[in-house]
């Protein structure tokens, strides 16, 4: 069973001077945990972070970067740049990319080929809408955006890739999905792993992210195929962020 890995989304949130105080917080309150824990920062934060955090067991990562190596990308960063400030992972596919900025599962699928080529962990984002889930297809949804954000990892080595399953309806909202639904989608990824690459799937962490919090992360991180977490909302709070970590 790999270890959970409690990741921690800031989103748009924390500049860099207020980031470097939150990570001195935790580093001087850090808990007693059998989880790994990752900060998923704001570019700009990275740097900084990377510094604060680098004799610490507490891991850095990117929201997103470029499908690009380098070159004439205006604006883009790329996983060299994010692994030379010290980031280990990268979000890849989060709910608000594909909303916002048109991402495509083909453009995910680069970004994290692009990321596994620099070294990186993605963390590749999946799950259904309100609407697919009253209509009872999240399963099959889910397994296709699965499929098709993997379309350019088509061989895997061990620990190189992370799913988060977050339910959109649940982001954001304070409406956490039951920790049976969770974990029967938790399953159906696992299969579905289990057909794309057999010998690395069982070692591949699945987390579940929408509305976590410490009083529910502990029940939904005992589901079989649920290893860890990616928090959003409770993230920015260094005492939740101790709560989470000390239940898992
Ligand atoms: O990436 C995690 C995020 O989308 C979940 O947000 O605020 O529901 O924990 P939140």
């Amino acid at each position: 069973m790999p270890q959970n890995l409690l990741a921690l989304n800031w989103k748009m949130n924390k500049t860099p001077s207020q980031a470097i105080s939150w990570a001195k917080e935790l580093l001087a309150g850090l808990p007693q945990t059998s989880a790994e824990l990752a900060i998923m920062a704001p570019a700009i934060d990275l740097q900084g972070l990377g510094w604060e955090l680098k004799d610490s067991p507490v891991k850095l990562g990117a929201q997103d970067l470029s499908p690009h190596e380098s070159g004439a990308y205006t604006g883009e960063i790329s996983a060299a740049m994010l692994k030379d400030v010290g980031a280990s992972y990268a979000v890849v596919g989060h709910s608000e990319r594909r909303a916002y900025h048109a991402e495509s599962s083909q453009i995910v699928a680069a970004k994290a080929a692009s990321a596994i080529a620099g070294g990186l962990i993605p963390i590749i984002c999946v799950g259904e809408a309100l609407d697919v889930r009253e209509r009872g297809e999240q399963v099959a949804f889910t397994l296709d955006q699965l499929r098709d954000s993997l379309s350019q990892v088509p061989v895997l080595g061990a620990g190189e890739i992370v799913i988060a399953y977050e339910p959109v309806w649940a982001i954001g909202t304070g409406k956490t999905a039951t920790a049976q639904d969770a974990s029967e989608m938790a399953d159906a990824i696992r299969s579905a792993l289990v057909g794309l690459y057999r010998e690395y799937a069982d070692g591949v962490r699945i987390l579940y992210g929408g509305s976590v919090k410490p009083e529910n992360i502990a029940e939904l991180c005992a589901q079989p195929n649920i290893n860890g977490a990616l928090v959003g909302g409770a993230s920015l709070d260094v005492a939740s962020v101790v709560g989470m970590a000390r239940a898992l």
